[in-house]
């Protein structure tokens, strides 16, 4: 096979800096890129124009493998080989199953990888394509509010986050996705009025692209978009898991972020979106049912290996006179508490004009603990210096 001449572009996913340089230098000739997450890969493949990914060991696992299928949101086309420390049967069925081309056992060697790049050029002369994606200039970045607990402030943080990161941008590339499917009061929030519903995009999942989808979403007065949850409890059976996971992968191609608000529970489609999600913001109430129902969600996110690092522990009503001990809350979660809101009733006000505090009283304390909320999903790079000083004051008082 001739692949001697031909330069591929490589992308080489794990969390182990050893696997990532060993197999790099074991790729001459060819350009090699790296990532150390899922999220990391999808922008690389975004960016770049990848013709193969080669996915490390640290993702040679059921959970590792459902991970690593969210490649194909990106790039449905792509080859993937993922990398074991010897063959599991169990991994090999449900990588295949995932559509991931093969599974190679460690040690990698140059002639592995030559057959590997020798396949990728076989499927690409079949196709008669370089196989890759169309470039894209930006992929969007995935915010979920969660919280097992009704009542706790999602909907409140979802809205507030959502405004202040289309205040921060562009209010065209944000849109909020409400999959609180029975209860989603996201809307009615924001005194959007919406002529169609993620129900309306189940009912078209077959035909649906992203111009059909952009026409189901309804237009906030900012410019910001939503796609508003079911209008009556009884049709949220409509939209299975299948569709809101589509739907995400439509609007990530679509959006510079989308921010989506939940159900108080840890149910199947709830997963599904935490698994697609950048950033989460697990909201808890200062109260002890609020506490223990964290606790008992993030001990099942441990059990599937979700990682933690993507989990910003955000504390809600922290002034209100159910006072709890940070310190023990933390040690008892097992995370740090990465910002605080302030108990206001600014908020229900706000709420009841159908404006998030956040534009109605900007100056008020809660709006500035909002904002520090927004800046956790915002990445560093893109982070706003107004207001900086003044802030980080508002996110120290806890402490
Ligand atoms: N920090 C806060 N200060 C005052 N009221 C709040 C605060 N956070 C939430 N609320 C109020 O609590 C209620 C529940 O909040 P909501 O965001 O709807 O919770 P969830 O979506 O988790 O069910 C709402 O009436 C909201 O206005
Ligand atoms: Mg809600």
């Amino acid at each position: 096979m001739a692949t001697d001449s031909a330069t591929y572009s490589v992308l080489l996913v794990d969390a182990d800096d050893g696997f990532l340089g060993e197999t790099k230098s074991l790729l001459d000739g060819h350009k090699v890129y790296s990532a150390r997450n899922i999220s990391d890969a999808q922008r690389k493949l975004v960016e770049e124009g990848i013709d193969l990914a080669i996915v490390g060991p640290t993702f040679a696992h059921e959970a590792g493998v459902a991970e690593t299928t969210l490649l194909f949101d990106v790039q449905p086309s792509l080859p993937v080989l993922l990398v074991s420390e010897g063959l599991n049967t169990t991994v090999l069925r449900a990588a295949l199953r995932g559509g991931i081309k093969d599974v190679m056992e460690t040690p990698l060697t140059v002639g592995k990888l030559a057959e590997a790049l020798g396949f990728v050029e076989q499927i690409q002369a079949q196709r008669g394509d370089d196989g890759r994606a169309k470039p894209k200039t930006k992929i969007g970045k995935v915010v979920t509010i969660m919280s097992p607990k009704g009542g706790a402030g999602k909907t409140m943080t979802t809205t507030n986050t959502a405004l202040t990161l289309a205040s921060w941008g562009d209010p065209e590339r944000v849109v909020i996705l409400d999959a609180d499917l029975q209860f989603g009061d996201v809307c009615i929030s924001l005194q959007v009025d919406p002529k169609h519903t993620i129900v309306d995009v189940a009912r078209d999942i077959d035909k649906l692209d992203e111009e059909l989808l952009a026409n189901l979403l309804a237009r906030h007065s900012s410019g910001m978009r939503v796609l508003s949850a079911p209008l009556e409890p009884s049709l949220a059976d409509e939209v299975s898991t299948q569709v809101v996971v589509k739907t995400i992968g439509m609007l990530k191609r679509m959006f510079d972020y989308i921010v989506i608000d939940t159900a108080p529970f840890l149910d199947e489609p709830v997963l599904s979106i935490l698994e697609r999600s950048d950033v989460v913001l697990l909201v808890v109430d200062m109260d002890l049912p609020s506490v223990k129902n964290a606790k008992l969600a993030l001990d099942t996110l441990r059990l599937i290996k979700f990682p933690f690092e993507k989990i910003n522990l955000i504390l809600n009503r922290v002034n209100s006179k159910a006072r709890l001990d940070i310190d023990e809350l933390e040690r008892s979660l097992g995370l740090e508490v990465m910002a605080a809101i302030s108990s206001d009733k600014l908020v229900p006000r706000a709420v009841n004009e159908g404006e998030p505090v956040v534009s109605l009283y900007p100056r008020s304390r809660v709006a500035r603990d909002l904002r520090s909320v927004a800046r956790l999903a915002v990445d560093e790079e893109d982070l706003v210096e107004e207001d900086t000083e003044e802030d980080a004051r508002g996110r120290r008082w806890f402490r």
